[in-house]
C-alpha cells in the first residue's frame, strides 16, 4: 500500500474533521500518500479527489461538520455505481480506503471491499452511537452535550409555566442519545425504541404519577417509528390526560453541529491514528473501535446492523433519580 484515500459519508458528525486530520497526518508520518475524496462515495463516482498534505488538515480539529463534505449516495448502492467508483480509485492509484461514517456507510464499505477485494478500514462516525463493538462513536459525546444544553434551556420554560415537555432527539433506531441525554439533563424519563415493544413507556410513566412531586416534567423521546416520536406521544397525552399543559420540542439538526468536545477530538484522533496502524498490520475490512479504553478491530459484519444493546442499568438510574 502506497496511497490511502479518505472519505466521510452519511450524516456529518462533530469530530469527523479531527478524524480526517488524524488519518492524514498518521498516514504521512508512516510514509503513505493521502488522497482526500470529496462528498463521500459520490466523489468516487464523480471523481472529486485531491492530494492531501499535512497543511490541508491544519486548523480543523476544532471544527464541526466535515471539510471533505458528505453525502448519502444512492448510486453507490448499485453494482454499476460501485464499478465506476472502483475505476476512479484505480485511476488515482489509491490502494486502500479509510471510510468515516455510520451504519449505512460501513455497509457500503463492506460490500465494496468484498466485491473488489479492496482493503478498507472504517471509523465509526455518527452521533447515533449505534455501531456495535465500540463504546462510543465519533460525534456522540458532542451531540449529547448539545442535547443537555438545550434541555437545560427548555427546563426554564417548563418550570415557569408548569408544563410537560416532550423533547424529541435524534438517534435513528437507537436510544443512546435519549437515555443518556435524559440522565445528563435530569429529565423525568426517556422513551426509547429498545424497550418500546416490551412496555408501554408512556402509560407506565403516567401510571407511576411522574409528576407526583413536581409541577413540570421533561421527557426525552428518541425519534423512531417504534416510539412514534414526540408529536404522537404528546397527542396521546392530550387526549387521555387533558389536565396536562403539553408542549413538544424537536431538536433536529442542531444536534449534529458545533465544535467537537475534548472527548470526541481525542476519540477521533486515536481512532484515526489506529486506522493507519491497522493498514500497516495488513488488517482490512474492519472498523476501528474503542472498548475499555483499548483500540479494537471489529469486522464490518459485526459492527453493522447488530442492534448494539443499551445498558439497562442506565434505565434504572434514570427511574430512580426522577422520583
Ligand atoms: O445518523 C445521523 C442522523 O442524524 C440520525 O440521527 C437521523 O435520523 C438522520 O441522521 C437524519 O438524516 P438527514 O440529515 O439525512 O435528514
Amino acid at each position: 500500500i502506497k496511497t490511502i484515500g479518505i472519505l466521510t459519508s452519511g450524516g456529518d458528525a462533530p469530530g469527523m474533521n479531527a478524524a480526517i486530520r488524524a488519518v492524514t497526518r498518521s498516514a504521512i508520518f508512516s510514509g503513505f500518500k493521502v488522497k482526500g475524496i470529496y462528498r463521500g462515495y459520490r466523489g468516487l463516482i464523480t471523481n472529486e479527489i485531491v492530494e492531501f498534505k499535512t497543511q490541508n488538515v491544519s486548523n480543523i480539529i476544532q471544527m464541526g461538520g466535515t471539510i471533505l463534505k458528505t453525502a448519502r449516495c444512492k448510486e453507490f448502492e448499485t453494482a454499476e455505481g460501485r464499478q465506476l467508483a472502483y475505476d476512479t480509485i484505480r485511476q488515482h492509484g489509491i490502494d486502500a480506503l479509510v471510510v468515516i461514517g455510520g451504519d449505512g456507510s460501513l455497509t457500503g464499505a463492506r460490500i465494496f471491499a468484498s466485491e473488489f477485494n479492496f482493503p478498507i478500514i472504517g471509523l465509526p462516525g455518527t452521533i447515533d452511537n449505534d455501531l456495535f463493538g465500540t463504546d462510543k462513536t465519533i460525534g456522540y459525546d458532542t451531540a449529547l452535550n448539545t442535547i443537555m444544553e438545550c434541555v437545560d434551556k427548555i427546563r426554564d420554560t417548563a418550570t415557569s409555566h408548569e408544563r410537560l415537555f416532550f423533547i424529541e432527539v435524534m438517534g435513528r433506531d437507537a436510544g443512546f442519545l435519549a437515555l443518556n441525554g435524559a440522565i445528563a439533563a435530569g429529565a423525568e424519563a426517556a422513551i426509547i425504541p429498545e424497550i418500546s415493544t416490551e412496555v408501554d413507556q408512556l402509560a407506565e410513566l403516567i401510571q407511576n404519577g411522574f409528576r407526583k412531586s413536581k409541577n413540570s416534567s421533561i421527557v426525552l423521546v428518541a425519534e423512531s417509528p417504534v416510539t412514534g416520536g414526540a408529536m404522537a406521544l404528546a397527542e396521546r397525552v392530550k387526549n387521555e390526560y387533558p389536565g396536562y399543559d403539553v408542549r413538544v420540542s424537536i431538536l433536529g439538526h442542531l444536534q449534529r453541529g458545533g465544535s467537537p468536545t475534548a472527548s470526541d477530538r481525542i476519540l477521533a484522533s486515536r481512532l484515526g491514528s489506529a486506522a493507519i496502524d491497522a493498514l500497516l498490520e495488513d488488517q482490512r475490512n474492519v472498523m476501528i473501535g474503542i472498548s475499555n479504553d483499548q483500540i479494537v478491530y471489529v469486522p464490518f459484519s459485526k459492527a453493522i446492523k447488530n442492534d448494539k444493546p443499551i445498558n439497562r442499568d442506565l434505565l434504572n438510574t434514570l427511574r430512580r433519580l426522577s422520583i
